[in-house]
Parts: structure tokens; sequence; C-alpha cells
């Protein structure tokens, strides 16, 4: 199909975030114009369930008026105000009291910034400036997991434990570190349960700080449930286990909760349902609803204390974003926790987990699913070449992206990550009756790619 005028105006003019570029130069890109509810339409006027809620984020759906309200009033009131040089404003006041309300764990101060990637940047600098304070300069390896996604900043990329994040672009930086990844289908040792493989995990970090010298290691990074890593799920007694590694080295924790805080997990906090209590936290996306960009980091005092302590020394705590809490962001974001609060938006979604975890769950028996996973309102399908070994496909067979682009003909829109996994990340206000559609055309798209994939031979004879 000859590709529209505004395709074409595309490709030669913007730079794709993760896209091939090259691919994309033939099919062009799908352009939205409007949503509404958990519906996206394309230029088209083709009209698609949004499966991945934007990027995991637009919690609340599209076109939420309140939202738009908020935003229109905070812009007519103080369209701009920054944090810098001791100035403040009201709704950035508010949302850190707000954040301090409803946080897993004791939080004393909220540092804001735009994006994930600026958050878990900031935590690396937070951490390295915290212990310079502390007297333990040598203290600063931080450890990040293989599959771990924390962003594409310089730092927050060389956490990220994904090799398409690093290669070539001369990451990840020094002092950062990577351990096994808890997912038990992919590497369970034979007959190995849950339970065994995560004591082999803690005992593996346990040797890799001692190796490295617990002197030297300053935090490990995690997120509850990995996202764009496949959509991990570690078993239940993992993050238990890891966190007696890390108190064992005085090692500090930090939940980047930048897809799991508000709701997608069934809890508030993902740490809540994974059971393990982080020093500090990353948080983005859902924050606002993804209305606006607003992130954070959620500081404990003891890092407060060592914070103010380097800034009596050097004479100011030098680190901050022009739009560190933006107060239109701000704003938007209060009124976001404000209407997780009243519609009780997060009881709501996990009460409607079970349903998708099961019709997800049912897709686990398709001949292309490997392994069929998720918590609360997030999920994934690995795809495989053959079940009984759990063989993938070859990533040049692109056969996951083959199953979006079907899944996209049939009106929905799902991602797939590294190579051979669909992720699903529906708004949490997704209705019952659009969870069934989705799941439908899941798995229409799911029989197409499966016909494709036996015509061009690429199964398991
Ligand atoms: C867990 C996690 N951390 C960090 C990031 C990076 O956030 P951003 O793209 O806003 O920089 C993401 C983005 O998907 C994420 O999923």
């Amino acid at each position: 199909m000859p590709l529209s005028n505004l395709a074409v105006r595309d490709i030669e003019t913007v730079v794709h975030p993760y896209t091939n570029l090259a691919g994309l130069r033939d099919s062009g890109p799908l352009v939205i114009e409007r949503g509404q509810g958990v519906i996206l339409h394309d230029s088209d006027g083709k009209a698609y369930i949004d499966g991945m809620a934007g990027l995991w984020c637009v919690s609340l759906g599209y076109g939420n008026e309140e939202l738009v309200e908020a935003a229109a009033a905070q812009m007519r009131k103080l369209s701009f105000g920054h944090l810098f040089t001791a100035k403040s404003h009201d709704p950035a006041i508010e949302l850190a009291e707000r954040l301090k309300e409803i946080a897993p764990v004791p939080i004393s101060k909220v540092f804001f910034c735009s994006s994930g990637s600026e958050a878990n940047d900031s935590q690396v600098k937070l951490v390295w400036y915290m212990n310079n304070a502390l007297g333990r300069p040598n203290k600063k390896k931080i450890v990040g997991r293989l599959k771990g996604y924390h962003g594409v900043t310089v730092a927050s990329a060389s956490l990220t434990g994904l090799p398409n994040n690093h290669i070539d672009f001369d990451l990840p930086i020094r002092n950062i570190l990577h351990t096994s990844c808890p997912h038990h289908y992919r590497f369970a040792r034979d007959g190995e349960s849950e339970e065994e493989f995560a004591t082999r995990l803690a005992a593996e970090l346990d040797e890799l700080i001692v190796t490295e010298g617990p002197d030297t290691v300053a935090a490990f990074i995690a997120e509850p449930v990995m996202g764009a890593g496949g959509v991990i799920v570690p078993p239940r007694s993992y993050f238990p286990k890891i966190m007696a590694v890390c108190a064992k080295h005085d090692v500090y924790m930090i939940a980047d909760e930048v897809i799991c805080a508000f709701g997608r997990l069934g809890t508030m906090f993902g740490s809540q349902a994974l059971d393990f209590k982080p020093h500090s936290i990353s948080i983005a996306k859902a924050l606002s609803s993804a209305y606006v960009p607003i992130a954070g980091v959620m500081v404990p005092e003891a890092m407060y204390q060592a914070l103010l302590a380097e800034s009596r020394k050097v004479g100011m705590f030098a680190h901050g974003f022009t739009y560190s809490g933006h107060p239109v962001a701000a704003a938007v974001a209060l009124k976001t926790l404000e209407i997780y609060k009243r519609d009780r938006v997060i009881e709501a979604a996990a009460a409607k987990a079970p349903q998708f975890q099961a019709r997800l769950a049912a897709l686990g028996d398709h001949p292309l699913v490997g392994e069929a996973r998720g918590l609360g309102l997030v999920g994934a399908l690995e795809l495989v070449a053959d079940k009984r070994t759990k063989r993938s496909f070859e990533p040049a067979q692109g056969v996951a992206a083959r199953c979006a682009r079907f899944a996209e003909e049939l009106g929905l829109i799902v991602r797939f990550v590294i190579n051979d996994t669909l992720t699903l990340s529906p708004p949490l206000v997704i209705t019952p009756q659009e969870i069934d559609e989705l799941f439908e055309r899941l798995g229409r798209a799911l029989d197409r790619t499966l016909d494709w994939a036996k015509r061009e031979q690429l199964l398991a004879a």
C-alpha cells in the first residue's frame, strides 16, 4: 500500500525511539490521531484497543476531562515555576506531601524530574553523593539485573540489562554491575523449584558483592516486575531473599517503580505486591496518567540527611532540572492521585486482575506460546518455535513483531520486546468487556501468526 502523506513527512523528519529505522522507511509509521478511554484512532479513522496504555503509562485512559481541566487551570494560574534557588509553588509542595502519605515505606522528601530515566540517573547520583557524605568514597558500585530496564540516559541505560541499550553506545559506564534475571521459565536449572531458584539467585548476589568487596558496592536496583525485559514476575520469595543479602552488606535498595507504582500490579506500589521494603523509589508514568511528563525519586530520611550535610559542605545541592516539579505536571499528578483515591481505581484494577490473568493464561495453550505470565493488569506471552524444548525463534524471523502487526490489523495495539515477547499493559480503567475483546483479538492475531509461521516453515517439525 502506498504511504500516506503524513507517513512520508514523518519518515523525512522524525528520528523514532526504539524503532528499526531502516524498516520504518518501507513500512512507515502508524499515525495515531486521537484517543478516548482505552480506544485510539489512527489518521484513517481506524479504531484500536490500546493494549499497552501507551507505554505502560496512560492508567486513566485517554481524554479524561478532569486531567485536561487540571492542566488548563494551572496553566492559567502559574504556567511555570521552578524549585531552584529556594523558589517553590503550591502544586509541588502538595504533591510531595501526598506522595509521602501514600509511600509504602517512610519517605522524607521527594525529588522531582520529568522521566523515568532522569529519576534513575538521579538515584545513581544521589547514592554516590550520599556515600561521599558518609565518608565511604569507595562504596559506589551499583548492581542492576540482566533484562532489567531503567531507561536510556547514560547512567540509567548502564543500569539497564538489555544488550541493545549498550551495544555501540559505549555503555555501561564503570561501577555498574549486573546480576541474573529472576525468570524461572528461562533460567531455572532442570528440576529446580521457584524457591530453590530464588535461593540460588540470592546466593549469587551475595557472592558477587563479596567478590567485588562489600565496601565497594553501594546499591541494588530492581523493578518489582520487570517490564521492558519481558514482564518477568520473580518467584514470591525472591525479593525477601535479595533484601536479606542487601541488608547483610549494607547495600541500599532502590525500587524502580516507574511501571509498577500506582496500581499496575493491583497495589499502590509494586514493592507491596512483591513483599519488600526498598530504601528509595523511582516513580513516573502513571503518576500523571502520562498526561504530562513528571517523575520523581522518593528519598528516605537517612539519604536526605546526607544530602543536607553535603550541601552544607559544598554550598548547595547542585542537581536538578528546569522542569523539576513543573507546576502544570504537578497539578495533573495531584488530580490523578485524587482520582485514584476517589474512584478506587487501584482496588478496581485488582478486582479485574483475575479475569485479565485467566484470559492471558488461557493463551498459554496456544501452540506458539511458550509461557504466559503476568500479575495484576500486566502480562506477556513469550513465543517459541518449540513448546517442548522452549526453543526461541531466530530474532531475524521477527515472529513477535509479525504478531503485533496482525494484532494491529485486527484493531489491537500490543508491544513486542526482546524479539519474542508480546506485552500487555492496558489502561487500569479498561472494562471487563474490553478485556474480553482485547483477548479475542489477541487470540486471532496468534492464529494468524501460526498460519504464517507454518507457511514459512518456522515451527519445530
Ligand atoms: C521500569 C522503568 N524504568 C525506567 C524507565 C524509563 O523511563 P523514561 O522512558 O520515562 O525515561 C522505564 C520506561 O519504560 C521503565 O519501564
